[in-house]
């Protein structure tokens, strides 16, 4: 399976933030923020990666993310020359899709919780349909929100309703077969004017191959798009990291606990770095032989 993470759009929510930087390299505490949504895809066990982003910004992340092998992974780019919906990130990045499932992640989200790595896996093993997840949230409104019957069996999928007829959103991550590259040029733009990834889980749902999975209270899934989910976002990776002097998210760790990089490339990039915060934690699961639960 390749990934995608999505890190275009206009980021109105945060101006003046985002008036002339990209949202998804701000920081989120300790990190930018394209750091959680990779560390997921990474954590997925995706290897190949494709960065979506503004003609603007797609070369700042090129300097921050380079060529993957730092990590063990393949990133290519791509430019969205304008932000046409999420769904459009199958119709920029189907050369690099090719053949393959694909899992795309939003480069706002950020997940953590116990169990998190399994299930992701296992959604990532997918061989045909498609697998999302759904999320608890006090404002479904927001989002795309899935209908349940009483056995748990998805029935509808509405974006951004304004009667919701659940209080579960679906979160940015997403897995699909390789049909999602036939399906995302053909929809048709919403009243928004965007082309909705609601429409392509539609599209799996009507055919009964839409998988979703419950993601529940022992997980927390933050979007870091507005004033006051960034700093939300940022207390709380603060708050845990402090506590339990692991990090969240860190993707030289993931990479080496994955086997993507061996030892001697983990130190080289924790010598480099070494000199701050960020490569003192490096230093020292290299001191601790890396003991901790893995990631
Ligand atoms: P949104 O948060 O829906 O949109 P946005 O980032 O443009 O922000 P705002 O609503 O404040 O203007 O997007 C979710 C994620 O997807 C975010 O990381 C940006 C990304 N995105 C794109 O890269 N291209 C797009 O065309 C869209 C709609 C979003």
């Amino acid at each position: 399976m390749k990934g995608i993470l999505l890190a275009g759009g206009h980021g109105t929510r945060l101006y003046p933030l985002t008036t002339s930087l990209s949202k998804q390299i701000l920081p989120v505490y300790d990190k930018p923020m394209i750091y959680y949504p990779l560390s997921m895809l990474m954590l997925a066990g995706i290897r190949e990666i494709l960065v979506v982003s503004t003609p603007t910004a797609l070369p700042l992340y090129r300097e921050l993310l380079r060529d993957g092998k730092q990590w063990g992974i393949e990133f290519t780019y791509v430019e969205q020359t304008r932000p046409r919906g999420i769904a459009d990130a199958f119709v920029v990045g189907r050369e690099f899709v090719g053949k393959s499932s694909v899992c795309l992640a939003l480069g706002d989200n950020i997940f953590y919780g116990h169990g998190l790595p399994e299930k992701l896996q296992s959604a990532a093993a997918l061989k045909s349909g498609a697998c999302i997840f759904a999320y608890p949230v006090s404002d479904p409104g927001r989002y795309g929100v899935v209908e349940f019957d009483a056995a748990g069996k998805a029935l509808s999928i509405e974006e951004k309703p304004t009667h919701p007829r659940s209080n579960f959103a679906v979160p940015g991550v997403y897995f699909y077969d390789n049909r999602v590259v036939e399906v995302a040029p053909r929809l048709a733009p919403s009243a928004r004017g965007e082309i909705e990834i609601t429409d392509i889980n539609n599209f799996y749902l009507e055919r009964g191959e839409l998988q979703v999975e419950t993601l529940g209270r022992g997980f927390a899934w933050l979007d870091a798009g507005t004033h006051e989910s960034l700093l939300q976002a940022a207390n709380f990776v603060y708050a845990l990291q402090e506590r339990q002097g692991m990090m969240i998210s860190c993707p030289e760790e993931i990479a080496m606990r994955r086997g993507f990089i061996n030892r001697d490339q983990f130190r080289a990039l924790a010598e480099a770095l070494q000199t701050n915060h960020y490569g003192n934690y490096l230093m020292q699961l290299l001191r601790e032989d890396f003991r901790e639960s893995p990631a």
